[in-house]
């Protein structure tokens, strides 16, 4: 286990969207160089950026097309590894996102994979032995595009035609099985990338659908996870600090696999979509019905997220973390159905329980959901994914190009968050992340290590109270006071509004949070 995680906290930056040095209109390295200062002061110690490397951008970078080459518009290999070598200045670890299950149909693999007489790359990807074959098991399959005689296989877009990585149980004389020369071959490739990026500086990947490369896997993913030991192995012998998170949003399977970190994600019937995110979306993406615990109306229930994650943090704390997402690039931001005391609230849950978190660009001033038409294979994700806003100045501190330069439009309204606004006043939202990830950082027991114990929560009771070492918090995301007995008393460490901790009794005023030292 990487060292560095004891203590890490994420912010995850969408390179398109975040700070444009050059004045493209788009974001590049050199952009988020300049602000390495501004992330470290917020209080996160590393990055994950999304996608960065050559591609026809039909998924905003999630369709590779040259694993080893960064996108131009975001500047040269060299940039990136300044990006590194900047970072690691400041003690800060980057990693990258490794798109490992598929490639852009652009990819030089598969434009070889998809001619009519056999290569060295033919198996590279997964192709039915005939045209006429396709239509099997929940794979989809894409014919009629190639000279090949034969339909191949896809992960997500078309665009996006999964890589041959084998079947578990292969049915079809097409089907190679898992240790197929030819699947393994492609497991070496995806090594050879990992290790080239490694030897440039990069502290490890997110890696994107983990849980999709071997086929007609079973429900424990024996599979796939067989490959990913394999990857930990070369990872432990070679990078024992470079780490892996996952987007898998199943822990125990995923950190078995060898990954170091694996996100919750907002699925349906997701305890962590239960936190802040139980909404249903109009036409227009709009939400309501909101049922999320955060929401001051109190109808949440703190069981719905502990019911899911507490036996997942049993199996799995102990040899890997869980991390917790403000947002990230593929949902709606929290801001659109949150308040900022809400949100505020919700942080601080999110930011004192055991493991990693990540916090989204934005998402520590509000930044709001735009209703844009779509960019990139964005659709109803490209409304998170705008540019960052830093101050009042033209594009809102986000480029000197001209507006419709931009690669999407900033947030037009005139109450626009931004951060030169919340850094001057001391309550806003800005300054809340601060104190809590100051306060997390200056206490080890509210750092990654597994040592939650639930002290109150009950089924449709307020607070929800936990303990981490010497350390109580509670929380009372409800617009009326809550108490629960407990025969503790506290010394106030940190609050959100009024609350206390004495006499044998957590008093938590209306949307409270509060830590305090036994
Ligand atoms: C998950 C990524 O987060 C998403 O943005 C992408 O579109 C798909 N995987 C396909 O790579």
């Amino acid at each position: 286990m990487p060292k560095w995680l004891d203590d890490a906290v994420f912010y995850e930056i969408y390179p398109q969207s975040f700070y444009d040095a050059n004045g493209d209109g788009i974001g590049d390295f050199e952009g988020v160089i300049q602000k390495l200062d501004y992330i470290n002061d917020l209080g996160c110690n590393a990055l994950w950026l999304n996608p960065c490397f050559d591609s026809p951008f039909k998924d905003a970078g999630y369709d590779v097309r040259d694993y080893k080459k960064t996108a131009p518009r975001y500047g040269t290999n060299e940039d990136l590894r300044r990006l590194f070598t900047e970072a690691h200045k400041r003690n800060m670890h980057v990693l990258l996102d490794l798109v490992a299950g598929h490639t852009s149909e652009e990819h030089p693999w598969f434009l070889e994979s998809r001619k009519e007489r056999p290569n060295e790359y033919w198996n590279r990807y997964i192709w039915t032995d005939n045209w006429f074959t396709w239509g099997a098991d929940g794979v989809r399959f894409i014919s009629g595009e190639a000279p090949r005689n034969a339909s191949y296989i896809i992960n997500f877009f078309k665009c996006q035609p999964a890589l041959n990585y084998g079947f578990l149980n292969p049915k079809e004389p097409w089907q190679q099985p898992a240790d197929h020369p030819d699947a393994l071959a492609t497991r070496e490739a995806l090594k050879d990338i990992m290790r080239f990026w490694l030897d440039a500086g990069a502290d490890g990947f997110r890696v994107d659908m983990a849980d999709s490369l071997v086929k007609l896997d079973d429900d424990r993913k024996t599979g796939t996870s067989a490959v990913w030991k394999d990857i930990r192995a070369m990872l432990d012998a070679r990078y024992p600090e470079a780490a892996l998170v996952s987007e898998w949003s199943n822990p125990p399977l995923a950190l078995n696999a060898g990954f170091h970190m694996d996100f919750l994600l907002d699925h349906a019937g997701s305890g962590y979509r239960s936190l802040v995110r139980d909404y249903r979306l109009d036409a227009d993406m709009r939400p309501f019905d909101d049922n999320s615990f955060f929401k001051k109306d109190g109808r949440g229930d703190i069981r719905r997220f502990l019911d899911q994650y507490l036996p997942w943090y049993e199996r799995a704390s102990r040899i890997g973390h869980i991390s917790l997402i403000t947002g990230n690039h593929d949902t709606g931001r929290i801001s659109g159905n949150l308040s900022n005391r809400e949100l505020a609230l919700a942080y601080a849950l999110f930011f004192t329980l055991p493991g990693v978190p990540f916090l989204y660009y934005g998402d520590e001033i509000g930044m709001r959901y735009l209703y844009i038409p779509t960019k990139e294979g964005g659709y109803t994700r490209t409304g998170s994914r705008t540019p960052m806003q830093w101050n009042k100045s033209k594009n809102l501190g986000f480029s000197t190009a001209e507006p419709d330069k931009l690669y999407l439009p900033v947030d037009p309204g005139a109450d626009a968050p931004t951060v030169e606004e919340q850094h001057n006043d001391p309550h806003s939202l800005l300054n809340t992340v601060k104190a809590l990830l100051n306060l997390r950082r200056a206490e080890p027991d509210l750092q990654s290590k597994p040592n939650l114990e639930i002290l109150y929560a009950e089924k449709q009771r307020l607070p929800f109270v936990y303990r981490r070492g010497n350390l109580v918090l509670a929380v009372n995301p409800s617009a009326v006071d809550a108490h629960a007995a407990l025969p503790l008393t506290g010394t106030p460490v940190y609050a959100i509004g009024s609350c206390s901790l004495t006499q044998g009794s957590c008093r938590m005023d209306a949307q409270s949070f509060g830590v305090w030292r036994l």
